[in-house]
């Protein structure tokens, strides 16, 4: 399969939309744990912003598997690009498994891989869009 031509111009505009749209995602999850940390200790108070990180996590999830499968389907040969959002949607997997267990298990201690991870996740998100960009 090849990408030249028009079908892989578009498509590569599909990839770099949809991980452009995951990584501002993941921007924003900084900004709801941010607004929730500020009521550190008062759970109802922090309650319904811990519900949009959650569903924010799920929207970056989202966004990253429809990545994936586009390039799967329609650039295999950037196998740059497939392994790097296969990489995002198991990172992304790994650190909504750790939040839960932080939020239901009271894992506190997991905070301090929690957040390291989610800057990690942010690089990764930023370099697909530019990587799609560059051609091989
Ligand atoms: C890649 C981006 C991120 C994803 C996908 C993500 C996902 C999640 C999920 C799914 C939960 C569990 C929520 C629930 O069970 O209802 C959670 C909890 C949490 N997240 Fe994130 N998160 C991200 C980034 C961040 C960042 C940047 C911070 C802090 C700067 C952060 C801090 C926390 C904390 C402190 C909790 C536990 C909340 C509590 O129960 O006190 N997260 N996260």
């Amino acid at each position: 399969m090849s990408t030249s031509g028009a079908t892989g111009t578009r498509s590569t505009t599909s990839f770099s939309a949809l991980t452009g749209l995951a990584s501002l995602a993941i921007l924003l999850q900084g900004l709801w744990a941010g607004i929730f940390l500020e009521h550190d200790g008062q759970r109802d108070a922090a309650s319904g912003w811990i519900d949009v990180h959650a569903r924010g996590g799920e929207v970056a999830l989202v966004l990253a598997v429809a990545a994936t499968v586009v390039a799967l389907w329609r650039l295999r040969p950037r196998r740059d690009l497939w392994i790097g959002s296969l990489v995002l949607v198991v990172l992304l997997v790994l650190e909504s498994y750790l939040g839960g267990l932080i939020r239901d298990d009271g894992k506190d201690a997991l905070t301090a891989v929690h957040i390291p991870l989610a800057m990690a996740i942010m690089a990764v998100s930023v370099w697909l869009p530019l990587r799609a960009r560059s051609r091989r």
